[in-house]
């Protein structure tokens, strides 16, 4: 397999794909004002190498603003003021209203699209259907998001009535945000948090992800002109000069994170007053594929390519260990190799491309080492070329049987390796489930309902999404999305973001005479923003 000729040279790179010109971004948004940057610079470069002669080079796209603390607490300082404890305009501001500017953003947004597409594919080697899809369900979310929002502003609209007691319950904001999202999904992750944080009132400090960052860019205008000043704040540079300071201040309310268990839990102690910090955390993951004896082979080995290695297994919902009955795990295997065998490495925009180049630097290096440790320890690369690697190409390997001597049974790869492990009794599955410290997702696959059933009554408690028959992943999007131990904090979904972002507050009154009339009057005269049965159709 040569996968050095998958890279292209300029030529032979599709004029509909081509980036006109290096994108130098040194913009970034604070208080409504787009600042210019003129301090250091990351150069962005994309994981497609270009060739020259007989020479490959690394292309560099564009370059980002490596901004200070300074400019980090500048944003949080412009977020707090447009807040302004609970009393800014954003926070006072009517659902309605609010709806209003995110649906002028939306319109602004889908203009990007072709851009955002194009530096999706540049920036972190994403296919072009993945790409699209990404941005479309991301346009889909934020539609759910309004959707859901009318929806529970049309029930808070009603007063209860309980022992004597009447009251309208409503959900408010809960302060300032600091949204920050993954490189896999720089897009579709970071605006799951990002707007249902906005529509509910609170005030954002963004800052984009490692990789996956010049596509922010084409939206930043968006963003300034949809919101008033302070509302939303984008930042860039490295996490260490940028977000530990903005922590360490205490006026981070809400913490909306998708990373590594590790980077989550050093910033929350960051904060001096962790009771006063809401943390909504999405992190990382060891999904289990368990085949069972009666699978429908072709159905699992199917769901198990797809679950392991679409964007090259770097999905948090990826599968990301496999257990196979012993009875059948010859035939598992090999249709499972024969499968890999035919994804099609290329450029991101090549048609029916299965595997693209990786955007992590030291990423295949990473890889290449929990192969090796893994045949150190006995298992064997069971797939044609699996592991081949050249610069930022990784081929996948299918790796059997792994044990628990090896990294690769515990450690996340998030990158195009599948090990597999055979089983003969339900318990050792179990077991792993049990001692594991991840407890995102898992999938089953079997046709014998008793069995499966009592795999779901012992995993139940263990995971967040039990998948029969299916590859794991977080969609559809309204449904929960989770995770236990060291693997989330709290709950998305289309409606469960609206309640993590906000809280209840309610008024409440004794039902009489008099306090009905205060009430009836405050209602008729428009006297309050809050206390009010105006109707969102
Ligand atoms: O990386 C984690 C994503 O939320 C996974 O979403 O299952 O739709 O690919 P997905």
């Amino acid at each position: 397999m040569n996968l050095l000729s998958c890279y292209p040279d300029e030529q032979g790179i599709p004029s509909s794909v081509k980036l006109n010109s290096i994108q130098d971004q040194n913009e970034y948004l604070i208080n409504g004002e787009m600042l210019k940057w003129q301090g250091s610079m990351n150069p962005v470069l994309s994981p497609v190498f270009i060739r020259e002669g007989n020479d490959y080079k690394q292309k560099q796209i564009g370059s980002t603003p490596l901004l200070t603390s300074k400019e980090a607490l500048q944003a949080l300082d412009a977020a707090v003021a447009a807040y302004d404890l609970g009393h800014g305009r954003w926070p006072m501001m009517t659902v309605a209203e609010r709806i209003h500017h995110v649906e002028n953003f939306l319109t602004k947004m889908k203009e990007k699209r072709q851009e955002v597409v194009k530096l999706l594919m540049w920036e972190i080697g994403k296919t072009q259907k993945d790409s699209e899809k990404e941005f479309d369900r991301t346009c889909d979310y934020i539609i759910d998001t309004i959707h859901a929002l009318k929806d529970l502003d049309r029930r808070s609209s009603s007063f209860v009535q309980e022992q004597g007691i009447m009251g309208q319950i409503r959900r408010v904001p809960l302060g300032v945000a600091l949204c920050m999202g993954p490189y896999n999904y720089p897009l579709n992750e970071t605006f799951s948090t990002l707007f249902p944080a906005l529509i509910m009132g609170n005030t954002v400090v963004f800052k984009p992800a490692k990789y996956g960052v010049l596509l922010i860019r084409p939206l930043l205008e968006a963003f300034r002109t949809s919101f008033p000043p302070g509302v939303i704040n984008v930042i860039y540079g490295r996490g260490r000069d940028t977000v530990g300071v903005m922590m360490e201040t205490g006026k981070i309310d809400v913490f909306a994170f998708i990373g590594t268990n590790k980077g989550a839990n050093e910033l929350k102690k960051a904060h001096p007053k962790s009771h006063r910090l809401k943390a909504i955390l999405g992190l990382d993951a060891k999904n289990l594929a368990i085949i069972l004896p009666d699978a429908d082979l072709d159905n699992a080995v199917n769901e198990c390519v797809l679950g392991a290695l679409s964007f090259n297994g770097q999905r948090c919902t990826a599968i990301k260990i496999i257990f196979v009955h012993q009875h059948i795990q010859e035939k598992f295997i090999s249709k499972l190799c024969e499968a890999v065998n035919k994804l099609k490495p290329g450029m991101p925009w090549d048609a029916g491309v299965g595997i693209t180049p990786l955007p992590e630097p030291g990423k295949t290096e990473y890889l290449k080492e929990l192969l090796d440790d893994a045949v150190k320890h006995g298992a064997k690369i069971m797939n044609d070329n699996g592991g081949a690697t050249v610069n930022t190409f990784f081929y996948p390997a299918v790796l059997f049987p792994v044990n628990d001597k090896m990294r690769i049974y515990f450690e996340e790869q998030f990158g195009p390796v599948v090990p597999i492990r055979s089983f003969e009794r339900e318990e050792e599955v179990i077991e792993y489930i049990l001692n594991s410290n991840f407890g995102q997702q898992l999938s089953i696959f079997g046709k014998d309902s008793k069995i499966i059933g009592h795999f779901i009554d012992a995993f139940a408690n263990q995971v967040g999404r039990i998948n029969i028959n299916a590859q794991c992943q977080r969609g559809p999007d309204t449904f929960p999305f989770n995770g236990r131990k060291d693997s989330a904090e709290g709950t998305l979904s289309v409606t469960d973001a609206l309640r993590v972002f906000s809280i209840r507050s309610l008024v409440a009154t004794k039902i009489n005479e008099e306090n009905k009339k205060i009430i009836g009057n405050i209602i008729r005269n428009r006297e309050s923003a809050f206390l009010s049965t105006d109707y969102i159709f």
